[in-house]
Parts: C-alpha cells; structure tokens; sequence
C-alpha cells in the first residue's frame, strides 16, 4: 500500500501560533511514522464569513472548494486549534461551516466528512489546554458526520512545553501525541 497522506491544518494565522508549532510537531511525528504529511496555512484560503445570501449569489468561494478538495486528497485530517472563550476560533468554524456547503461533481455535499477520519488537537497557555475548544471541536465534526479518532491532545502551558531542541519535554504530552499518531494512522487504514 502506498503511504499515507494525511493533511494538518493549524487553526490560527498568528506569527508565532502556539496551535502552528504543535501542528509542525505532530507532523513531524505522523511522517515520521511514515505518513506523507501536508500542512497548510489557512492564510492560503482565505474566505469571508459564511452568509446564505452570499452562497445564493455568488456560490460557494473557490477557497472552500480548493480547501474541500485538499482535503478530498487526503486520507485523514488533522486539525490543531485554540481556544477562544472556551470553544473554537471563527477561523476555524468558518471554515467548516464553507467546507460543509460545498457540492462537487458526483459527490454528496460534505461526503469529505464522512470518507476519512478526523483528528483534533489543541495548545494553549491554560492549564486545560484547549480541552473545551476540542469538545467544541468534536461536536462540529460530528454534526458533519466526520469520525473522530478518540485520542486527542490538548497541549497545556504550551509554550513551556517544549525544550530547547523544539521536542514537547514532557512524557504525558509525548504519550498523548504518539499515540494520537497511532490511532489517526490505524482509522485511515480501516477507512481507506
Ligand atoms: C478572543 C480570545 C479568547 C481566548 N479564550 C481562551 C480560552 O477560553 N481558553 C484558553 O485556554 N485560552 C484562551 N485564549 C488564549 C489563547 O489560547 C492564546 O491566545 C493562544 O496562544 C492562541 O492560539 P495561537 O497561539 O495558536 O494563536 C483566548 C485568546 C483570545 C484572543
């Protein structure tokens, strides 16, 4: 079987994104269990806010359709998300929410929910990690019918996480990434 490819989306466009360094660290991990790994910025699809009116003039912006069909090339999709008042950035949501209006040919509208897994993760300076934007995370996912692998990781203190080699440092937080690694690379192989 040719390897897998999964796709990682970091949920902030900050410089300096606490949620952008966990996403290069699990992707880091993932390839080096041997997955073809793509990650990308949402900077490079950039969409307004969803509004019904602007779908029924305009359609669906091509950044949603581009975005939907990256993910359509993957087997599985990571994303790593912060925490903004205890749920998910607009940037994320808003994303999903485009993702889930688009209709391609010969396909369902939000089929690229349903064919592949999904993983979460998230970072954050709190104590909790981001553990309630990653619940939040989990019911939107699922409204869209997407399976959620059951491991997730909800990076706490995050930017003390890590040592001076960029490695997260401690051993609960390598466990929890290695085995969310584990169990993305075990569903997309069911799934695909
Ligand atoms: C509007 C807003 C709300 C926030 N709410 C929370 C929160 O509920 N829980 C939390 O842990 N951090 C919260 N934070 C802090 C973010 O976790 C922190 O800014 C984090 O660095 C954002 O992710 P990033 O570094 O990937 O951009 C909030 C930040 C903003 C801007």
């Amino acid at each position: 079987m040719s390897a897998l490819k999964i796709l990682v989306i970091p949920g902030s466009l900050r410089t300096g994104s606490l949620n952008a360094r966990l996403a290069a660290t699990a992707g880091y991990e993932l390839s080096q269990a041997g997955v073809d790994v793509t990650r990308i910025s949402l900077a490079d699809f950039p969409l307004p806010i969803y509004d019904g009116d602007l779908q029924t003039k305009s359609g669906v912006p091509k950044n949603a359709v581009n975005l939907k069909r990256m993910m359509s090339a993957h087997h599985a999709v990571l994303i790593v998300t912060p925490e903004y008042n205890s749920s998910v950035p607009p940037l994320v949501k808003n994303a999903i929410d485009w993702v889930s209006r688009v209709q391609d040919a010969n396909e369902n509208r939000g089929q690229v929910f349903r064919e592949r897994p999904f993983a979460i993760a998230a970072a954050s300076e709190g104590r909790l990690g981001g553990t309630r934007a990653l619940a939040a995370l989990r019911l939107i996912l699922s409204a869209c019918h997407a399976t959620v692998i059951p491991d997730q990781l909800a990076l706490s203190f995050a930017s003390q996480a890590y040592d001076d080699m960029d490695r997260l440092r401690h051993p609960a937080d390598i466990e929890a990434l290695a085995a969310l690694v584990r169990q993305l690379i075990e569903f997309s192989q069911r799934m695909t």
